[in-house]
């Protein structure tokens, strides 16, 4: 999930240093600084790239903005005409500061410590430009693939085709484990979630897997609820990470002995602390950490979330071992 981020004051100092935050996620020196931020305070065990899901979309000539508290921005594409405008061409070019982030990070990380790559799921990435920015249904991106799904198909396509690219390059320049988060797949019906959500995402893992088989995969079909069964068991990834949302005894029975699990801690219990977070962390540890299991949040890591609450969260996880 995401670690870095604006509750961490050395955050707040860097992005200040960019002039918007696309510059951020695309200067090298900051990207870097941004992603070994949390690992040099926490001493996490991995390190999550510092960029946006939305740079593929940027990189496929798509204006993208974000704007001081009300997230991204996008000019919406809302037609196969304007689908067509997009460009694979500019693709390798307009990531390659991505890639130079990860060529130094892998040279500055310590080598024990994880290197994360990621993007967006198709399904995801693909709201954001149609809708033109975050949603609360969803309606015009959904209602276009319920209609003209061989429409929709068209601008799902290039994103399969441009985020297998985009991450075989992560893992060329050093990323040794890739994540793709489908943050809005929770808002499908199942037939919808298999075809806008699951098929794209398979078909990426293909791709991958194909050319850097080493390489494990983690899913986050947010909000997928009992379909998270269907992408343990069919999208050929090694890892799942669970929202805060799933049942950790049905987690550990129905998806845990097909994959690897990470999660869930719901961030809001992160913000809030006291003794209701020390029990959160300790149910999911006694449920999953059996298990090939990753201590997680559920969601990315909220800007009002207490350092102390972190601290916590961390020693108790450190110092937790099998009681049998
Ligand atoms: O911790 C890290 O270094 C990971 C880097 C990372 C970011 N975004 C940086 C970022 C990752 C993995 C993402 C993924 C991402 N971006 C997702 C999928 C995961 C999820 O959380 O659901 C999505 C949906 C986005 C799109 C996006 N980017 C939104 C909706 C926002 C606004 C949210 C907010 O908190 O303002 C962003 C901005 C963003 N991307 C921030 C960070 C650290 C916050 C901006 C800031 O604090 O300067």
């Amino acid at each position: 999930m995401r670690q870095a981020g604006r509750y961490l004051p050395e955050y707040r100092a860097t992005r200040a240093r960019a002039r918007d935050f696309l510059e951020f996620c695309f200067t090298p020196e900051l990207a870097l600084e941004a992603t070994l931020q949390p690992v040099r305070r926490f001493g996490l065990d991995a390190a999550i790239l510092f960029a946006d899901i939305l740079v593929v979309p940027h990189a496929l000539g798509q204006t993208v903005w974000f704007e001081e508290g009300s997230g991204p921005r996008l000019a919406p594409i809302r037609d196969v005409g304007k689908v067509a405008r997009l460009s694979l061409e500019s693709l390798s070019e307009g990531l390659a500061p991505v890639y130079e982030t990860l060529r130094q990070l892998r040279g500055e990380l310590p080598q024990e410590t994880a290197l994360i790559g990621f993007a967006g799921a198709p399904w995801t990435v693909a709201s954001y430009m149609v809708e033109g920015g975050t949603s609360r249904d969803f309606a015009v991106a959904k209602s276009w693939a319920y209609q003209a799904p061989q429409e929709f198909a068209q601008l799902i396509d290039l994103l399969v085709e441009s985020t297998s690219r985009y991450l075989m390059a992560q893992a060329g320049a050093g990323a040794e484990v890739l994540q793709l988060f489908d943050s809005w797949a929770g808002v499908w019906p199942e037939s919808g979630l298999r075809r806008w959500c699951l098929e794209p995402t398979m078909e990426i893992v293909r791709r991958v897997k194909a050319v850097h088989p080493q390489v494990p995969v983690v899913l986050f079909p947010r909000g997928a609820g009992a379909s998270y069964e269907a992408f343990a068991e069919e999208a050929g990834a090694q890892g799942l990470s669970l929202d805060p949302t799933v049942p950790l005894a049905w987690a550990r029975e129905h998806l845990q002995d097909k994959v690897a699990v990470q999660g869930n801690l719901d961030p809001v219990l992160l913000v809030t602390g006291g003794a209701m977070l020390e029990e959160g962390i300790d149910e999911i540890l006694e449920t999953l950490g059996r298990g090939p299991f990753v201590f997680n949040l559920g969601h990315g890591i909220m800007p009002e979330t207490p350092l102390e609450h972190v601290e916590t969260l961390i020693s108790q996880v450190r110092a937790w071992r099998p009681k049998s």
